[in-house]
Order: C-alpha cells, then sequence, then structure tokens
C-alpha cells in the first residue's frame, strides 16, 4: 500500500490490485488501484477502506499505524457506495472498535445492512454537513447510479478536495506517480486509455446519471479530485471532469478519429476481406485496431469499441447466424447501452446466410441505434468485386463517421 499526504490532514491509502477479474466479470489487463482516504480534523473519518482482494484489512490497519492514525482513533467511516471494493472491511472493522459511526446515503444504508448486518449508521442527503474540528468540514452530495442507486460524492470545504469514489475514476496500476502533475506523457497515455476502460467496462451503462454527476461536479469549488480508483487530480481537476463528459459523449455514438475491426473468421474468408479492408485504411491513413474477437479480452473490445467513431464488424455467417463471438461481444456493448456508432459489416457465408438477420435483431433488440453502411456479404472467398465493395464500404463509413468525431 501506499501512503502519501493529499493537503494538511488529508492522506491517501493506495493499493494495487491485480491479476484478479473486476466485478468478477472484467479481466482488466493493467491491474486497478483502490484508493482510501484519511481526513483528520478533532475527529478523524476514513473515506472508503482499501482492503487486499483478498479480504485481509489487517494490511489497511497496518497503513494506517505507519501514518501515524491509530485505526482505533477513527471516529466515521464514511462509505460513498457500498460496492465492495470501497466497503468490504466494515465487519472486520467492527471487531476491533465498536464506536464508530457509518456515514452513507439511504441506499447504501439498506446495502450495508443486507451485506454486513451493519445499523449503525448515519444517513446523509444532499448538503448534509459534518465538522470534524480544525477546520475540516465534509459535505455531502448523492450522485444516483455512479456506479450505483447508493453513491455519493463527499467534498471538504477548507481543502476543496472532492471525494469522487468512482465517479472520475479509471484503471491502471499506479507505480510511482500519483498525481497528474507527475505524469509522464506516456502515463497520460496510459490513463486516458484506463479511464476509458473503467468508465466504458463500469460505468457507461448509466451515462445518463454520469452527466448529472458531472454537472453536479461542476457546481463545486473543486481544488483537488481525490478518485477512489486511479489517480489524484490537483493540478488540473477540471480535466478528469472534462474527459468524463467527453466519455459520456462516447457512450452515445461519438469518438476518436479511429475505426476498430471486431472481427472473427471461420476457415479465412472473411479474414481476406478484414486484410484488404485493413490496406484501405492505412491508404487513407486512418488510424485503426484491429481485434480478432477469439483472441481479445471483452474488457479490451469494449473500450477500443467505445472510444472509436466508426466500427467495422467482420464476421461470416456460422449456423445460420452470425459467427458466436462476435454476436456475442455486440450483445454486450448493447447491454453496455453503447449507442448511435457508425458502423460497417461485411463477411462470408457457405451454404446458408443469416448472419445479417442476427446482426440486426442484436442492435435492435438492444435499441442500440447504429447507424449501418449497407453489409456487404459474399459466398465463400472475397472475389474481386466483393472487395471492391467492400472499399467502397469502407470508404463510406469513413465519411459518415466524420459527423461523430470528436478529441
Ligand atoms: Fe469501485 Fe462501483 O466500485
Amino acid at each position: 500500500m501506499k501512503k502519501l499526504k493529499i493537503a494538511d490532514g488529508i492522506y491517501m491509502i493506495s493499493m494495487n490490485v491485480e491479476d484478479i477479474l473486476f466485478e468478477g466479470i472484467w479481466d482488466i489487463a493493467n491491474g486497478v488501484t483502490l484508493n482510501s482516504y484519511i481526513v483528520q480534523g478533532e475527529k478523524t473519518a476514513i473515506i472508503d477502506g482499501v482492503i487486499g482482494w483478498d479480504g485481509v484489512p489487517e494490511t489497511l490497519y497496518k497503513s494506517l499505524e505507519e501514518m501515524g492514525v491509530d485505526p482505533k482513533s477513527i471516529d466515521y467511516l464514511i462509505v460513498n457506495h457500498m460496492e465492495p471494493d470501497h466497503s468490504g472491511w466494515i465487519s472486520n472493522f467492527r471487531r476491533i472498535k465498536d464506536d464508530f459511526t457509518v456515514i452513507c446515503t439511504d441506499k447504501a444504508a439498506r446495502m450495508v445492512m443486507s451485506f454486513y448486518g451493519e445499523d449503525r449508521v448515519m444517513v446523509v442527503k444532499e448538503g448534509d454537513t459534518l465538522d470534524l474540528g480544525k477546520g475540516k468540514v465534509l459535505s455531502f452530495h448523492p450522485v444516483p447510479n455512479v456506479h450505483w442507486p447508493d453513491t455519493m460524492y463527499t467534498y471538504e470545504r477548507d481543502t476543496k478536495t472532492l471525494f469522487s469514489c468512482d465517479m472520475f475514476g479509471a484503471f491502471g496500476r499506479i507505480t510511482g506517480h500519483f498525481f497528474d502533475d507527475e505524469l509522464t506523457p506516456e502515463e497520460k497515455e496510459f490513463f486516458e486509455f484506463e479511464g476509458i476502460r473503467y468508465y466504458s467496462n463500469v460505468m457507461t451503462t448509466f451515462t445518463p446519471s454520469l452527466r448529472k454527476a458531472v454537472e453536479k461536479a461542476r457546481t463545486l469549488e473543486i481544488k483537488t479530485v481525490a478518485p477512489g480508483h486511479g489517480q489524484v487530480y490537483r493540478k488540473n481537476p477540471q480535466k478528469i471532469i472534462d474527459d468524463y463528459y467527453r466519455f459520456s459523449r462516447y457512450a452515445e455514438g461519438a469518438g476518436k478519429n479511429e475505426v476498430t475491426i471486431l472481427w472473427g473468421s471461420m476457415y479465412g474468408m472473411t479474414e481476406k476481406a478484414v486484410d484488404y479492408a485493413e490496406g484501405i485504411l492505412q491508404r487513407e491513413g486512418i488510424k485503426y485496431n484491429k481485434l480478432e474477437v477469439t483472441q481479445e479480452s471483452e474488457s479490451e473490445m469494449i473500450a477500443t469499441a467505445f472510444k472509436s467513431a466508426g466500427i467495422i464488424i467482420a464476421a461470416p455467417t456460422y449456423e445460420y447466424k452470425l459467427f458466436p463471438p462476435v454476436a456475442a461481444i455486440l450483445n454486450e456493448l448493447g447491454r453496455k447501452r453503447i449507442t448511435g456508432k457508425t458502423a460497417f459489416r461485411f463477411g462470408s457465408y457457405g451454404w446458408s446466410g443469416g448472419a445479417e438477420k442476427e446482426l440486426k435483431q442484436i442492435i435492435e433488440r438492444n435499441n442500440m441505434k447504429w447507424d449501418f453502411i449497407e453489409s456487404v456479404e459474399f459466398e465463400g472467398a472475397p472475389k474481386e468485386d466483393d472487395l471492391k465493395k467492400v472499399e467502397a464500404g469502407v470508404l463510406k463509413l469513413l465519411e459518415k463517421m466524420k459527423e461523430k468525431v470528436t478529441e
């Protein structure tokens, strides 16, 4: 665990977690940090509690002691969000100290009870405050459905620090630089993508609520954004707020000026057309990401498609339907409510078509509203004429996606 001072009386404990499936699903390639914050006035509060993914709270207690905070001196345990990556140590803490108060929203209180049997809770609502003494005053600001219905911001008035929980968070381990002003250009690029991965894998389903949370953040005077995952923004907190707004637009079809190819092929026929389309993209000088669906994690495919203004789906018919792994990732993009993308599909068929029918069903069932260029299907291997149609489709995609391109 890494221990850092954020401001006078405010400390951070951060832990890298790797080799896990986040939420039991997401194979996150570069890990994630779990951040906890301590605010000290005359009273002491801890905001979210980082424990080992194996649920060992002693690591947290030891870290607190090493930074001069006796765990038994903690008066308030502020649960910005009940998901166990933020709150999983409550029951254990009750065993070592009995007289502390959990502070959370009413929705979190129900889950704190149902998950941990904990009922000594102080429920807060919008604008409620807690004076810790020595000038440290916390205020509470619910941001429902970021990412569960229970979530809230905690804001410290003296230092103008926003403890934003999952909001403004990012995946990605941190090895040295915990503050935005310390990042190298390579680290900035790394965390830009890890922020997109986090938003698209975990948060995008709740985009309308995230927009409201962006607006709520904009009503507060903020000097520092201190999220539950990822680095602390003290030089330019506005940047991550603006980034989250931009990500919310990706969820509705906007994207970077790049194309993601999600492709699968049974015997190399569709792959021939993929290679051809790749050549067109190279010739046109457009950035592209080529992801073979059977080889990539869902986490990577969702994040990459999410940030792209244009999507190419390349997949054959398989047993009267769309090649199953491609159907699965499209369904997942639909479940995540990633809507409005500009897209183009091509693919091979052998003894029967059917892929196109299922593609349309997936798009419709999930209300994805993707804007498709007319698909190209070919029997067996693509012939010269088929490849010309693929080229025309790719060029149309590049033209059409211009309307959706953002930074
Ligand atoms: Fe960081 Fe919604 O958990």
